[in-house]
């Protein structure tokens, strides 16, 4: 591809100029985008109100479709919730449809996404003019999270884009030192690699963290594109003849670039539209069962999350044994330096929902304590007793997730959670059932079931054979109990 007269700072300046002017004539507004856009045009309080009470009144899950409760949410882009593409994201119309709702949460409380993965809750939380505070154990998801919920002007990516892209053209070999990726070979051909250490050698010497960050999704999200693994794929599994491919044989990999900057400065002018420049997401840890005070970078503050601090907590939790974040991220990782080859098994090992389990962990049928899991676990166990460990071990992962939520909640505050039932092993495995049950030991009332298909989240098409396709989720809410109402409901 010509560079030359084609950088994209002729591409999109005319449009970004533009928006800039709207955007600083209306800078005293704070509830509304530059534009005058609303994010949030509506409330949704009388709705979920009728919800509780028919719940109330029948105890049971109601079905609904998040897309027709939000119907003012148009589906496709909005802000920047497309940077990146990520497995198993959350539909942004649940996190909307629950923000939406003055019980539940005001203009400047804190909200939690405990799983926050690639910050879907992040961004609709601060949409809705909330805090929002997210913790993942992926470094990939926390990038692209903190990327998504940073307001950066445009011009100043405009310009930073011009750097790279003539660093890019004047360095016609790499400078640094070939990226910690498994079996690099294997994923690209060698003229792709020289072209992905050359647009990553020109985006490092970037001094402005955001701008650096910005760069950084664009580019990950490139690397996983001109791989030879397959796009269909969550987890990568090398096709056998890449569509990505021009007719020389190569994808033209700076035009890939190119293009995810121009898009993402896109999706960047609309969160600016929609924000006013006013963004506050906090970073509170890499694990849901240990979260730490919050920083506006990505360092870990020694300090844990204040109790009862949050108001709202909505969040997706991992599947047992269903996806492989770490895996579907490997690529990314390596190429961005957020962990090298033999960095991999301990986030592996960190994440919640995990496959992998030496032989030693699965002679014995494991517990959990909880005893509907364990009558399950048990059969699962005759069957396949790696299974039973993955699922034993997601079931007590989960409790000690459960009981953080719990403990940084503030009582009569609510918790949203969104998770899905599998089959394991041909049984099968209630995780919501599971996951309310370890909800209410904690001091946590269930007051609205809702069941969504899901359409969206790309989740789980490939699996293992044991698993089945998950194509419904639960959408639970949880209130936490005020001490004394616990107490009552105790000695009852
Ligand atoms: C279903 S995904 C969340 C997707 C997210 N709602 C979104 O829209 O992108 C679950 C997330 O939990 C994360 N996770 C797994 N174990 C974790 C742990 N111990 N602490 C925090 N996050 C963890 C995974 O990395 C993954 O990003």
């Amino acid at each position: 591809m010509e560079l030359k007269g084609r950088g994209i700072v002729n591409l999109d300046e005319a449009n970004f100029r533009a928006h800039n002017e709207a955007e600083q004539s209306n800078s005293d507004e704070k509830s509304v985008g530059a534009t005058g856009f609303n994010p949030y045009p509506e409330h949704t309080t009388q709705t979920l109100a009728d919800m509780i009470s028919r719940y109330e009144r029948t105890g049971r899950a109601q079905n609904v479709s998040f897309r027709d409760l939000v119907p003012w949410v148009k589906m496709g882009e909005r802000a920047t919730h497309y940077i990146h593409s990520y497995p198993a994201k959350l539909l942004p119309q649940i996190a909307h449809f629950f923000l939406s709702a003055q019980s539940l949460s005001k203009e400047g409380d804190i909200v939690l996404d405990p799983f926050g993965g690639s910050g879907t809750v992040a961004l609709e939380a601060i949409l809705a003019g909330r805090k929002a505070y997210y913790a993942d154990a992926n470094p990939l998801a926390r990038l692209i999270a903190g990327v998504k919920t940073r307001c950066v002007q445009t011009e100043a990516i405009i310009q930073a884009a011009d750097r790279v892209e003539r660093r890019y053209s004047n360095a016609r070999i790499p400078t640094g030192s070939a990226p910690s990726v498994v079996n690099l070979e294997y994923w690209y051909e060698p003229e792709v690699i020289k072209s992905l250490c050359r647009i990553k050698d020109a985006i490092e010497v970037e001094t402005d963290c955001a701008i650096k960050n910005f760069l950084r999704v664009s580019f990950s999200s490139v690397c996983r594109k001109v791989s030879l693994a397959d796009p269909r794929l969550s987890v990568p599994v090398r096709i056998k003849t890449s569509t990505t491919h021009a007719p020389d044989g190569f994808p033209d990999v700076w035009k890939g670039f190119y293009s995810q900057v121009s898009n993402n400065l896109r999706r960047m002018q609309n969160l600016l539209q929609m924000v006013n420049g006013f963004d506050s997401a906090f970073y509170v840890g890499d694990n849901a069962r240990s979260l730490r005070a919050p920083t506006a970078n990505f360092d870990l503050s020694p300090e844990a999350l204040g109790d009862k601090s949050v108001d709202l907590i909505i969040t997706s939790p991992p599947y047992a044994g269903a996806q492989k974040y770490i895996r579907a991220s490997s690529l990314s990782l390596g190429w961005l330096g957020l962990a090298n080859k033999d960095g991999l098994k301990p986030l592996e090992n960190a994440s919640i929902g995990r496959e992998h389990f030496p032989t030693s962990s699965h002679r014995e049928c494991p517990q959990t304590g909880l005893d509907v899991a364990d009558r399950i676990i048990k059969r699962i166990f005759k069957v396949n007793p790696l299974r039973s460990v993955i699922v034993a071990t997601y079931i007590i992962e989960m409790d000690a997730a459960i009981k953080e939520m719990t403990r940084v909640l503030r009582p009569g505050g609510h918790l949203v959670l969104v998770i899905g039932n599998n089959e394991v092993c041909g049984l099968p495995f209630k995780s919501s059932e599971y996951l309310a049950l370890i909800c209410e030991k904690y001091g946590l009332s269930l007051k609205l079931k809702l069941i969504d298909e899901i359409k969206s989240r790309g989740l789980m098409t490939k699996r293992n054979k044991t698993a089945s396709v998950i194509t419904r989720e639960w959408v639970l809410l949880f209130e936490k109990k005020a001490a004394k109402q616990r107490k009552r409901v105790d000695r009852h």
